[in-house]
């Protein structure tokens, strides 16, 4: 396994691997590695000859009172993680290298960006767009690896790619999760135990909310209300928002129908958990 700092010298070691005719695959990553970057890891590297994987906690999409200051970075034990899964080359740039002195340009992202998250983060989808911009003009890979559970952050990166056409295949990972459903986020170890137990009840609310679908329930505000009132009665967190959404467009949907998302945000404390489900309505 490589570790590279600088971007020259991963450029270097690109284009050599292409000229060789080797398939590139890409997992960006803010470090705090866990299982769920794992399988995006084992899923791109089923997929391509050679994985790089990118460390680097990006300060253009926290907002000013957000956790970059916080946020973890456990360098050496991502590392190892990184050379068991046997990733070829890790890219750990500082924030320097990614922003040198002078730096001044952004990605402005549309509607997708808008709503949900959008309406909580200001800024928080351009930080990521210009950042994962950066990134695939760096690493220049075939495939994209990105997690379903961060289900804007794909919508927004699909626009963004197909937009600026850049030659690049998004693949999307399942959200994995622990035991009782909550699903693997690095902001996870930041919940105390008891906020880490009424966790769990994010995702039953979301099923919960499957089932009622599968039973026939079709108003969307009424499966809204129920997500609510279970994860009021059974946690003590603060709601940002629960929406049903199309799956694709991220537009609200009054009826549901077609592919659906349901989709939530929560503070517990100041800790931001996210979740989502998907749901095919026939
Ligand atoms: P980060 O939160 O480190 O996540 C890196 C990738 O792992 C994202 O594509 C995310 O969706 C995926 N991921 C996180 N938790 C997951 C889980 N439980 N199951 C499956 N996949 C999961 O997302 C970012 O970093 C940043 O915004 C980034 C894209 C790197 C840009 O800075």
């Amino acid at each position: 396994m490589r570790v590279i700092k600088s971007i020259q010298s991963l450029q270097r070691l690109i284009q050599k691997a292409k000229r060789s005719g080797e398939s590139i695959g890409f997992v960006p990553t803010m470090g705090a590695l866990h299982q769920g970057h794992q399988s995006l890891i084992r899923c791109c590297r089923r997929e391509n000859k050679i994985t790089v994987l990118s460390i680097f906690v990006n300060p253009q999409q926290f907002g000013p009172h957000e956790d970059f200051l916080r946020y973890p970075r456990p360098g050496r034990l991502d590392k190892m993680l990184a050379e068991k899964e046997k990733v070829d080359i890790i890219f750990t740039p500082t924030e320097k290298t990614m922003y040198p002195d002078g730096y001044q340009t952004t990605v402005i992202v549309g509607d997708r960006a808008q709503g949900m998250c959008g309406r909580f983060r200001p800024g928080h989808f351009q930080g990521v767009a210009t950042v994962v911009i950066k990134l695939l003009h760096i690493v220049m890979p075939d495939r994209l690896y990105l997690g379903e559970k961060d289900a804007q952050q794909v919508a927004v990166l699909r626009q963004v790619v197909r937009d600026l056409n850049f030659p690049v295949t998004i693949r999307v990972c399942p959200t994995v999760r622990e035991k009782d459903g909550l699903a693997m986020s690095s902001r996870n170890r930041y919940l105390s135990a008891i906020e880490r137990n009424e966790a769990a009840v994010l995702y039953h609310a979301l099923q919960e909310a499957r089932f009622h679908i599968r039973q026939g329930m079709r108003n969307a505000g009424t499966i809204l209300r129920r997500i609510r009132s279970r994860i009021q009665r059974q946690s003590s967190a603060t709601i940002d928002y629960i929406v049903c959404v199309d799956r694709a467009t991220l537009k609200p949907l009054v009826t549901v129908h077609g592919k659906v998302m349901l989709a939530l945000a929560v503070r517990f404390g100041r800790t931001r958990l996210i979740d989502n489900i998907l749901v095919n309505v026939p």
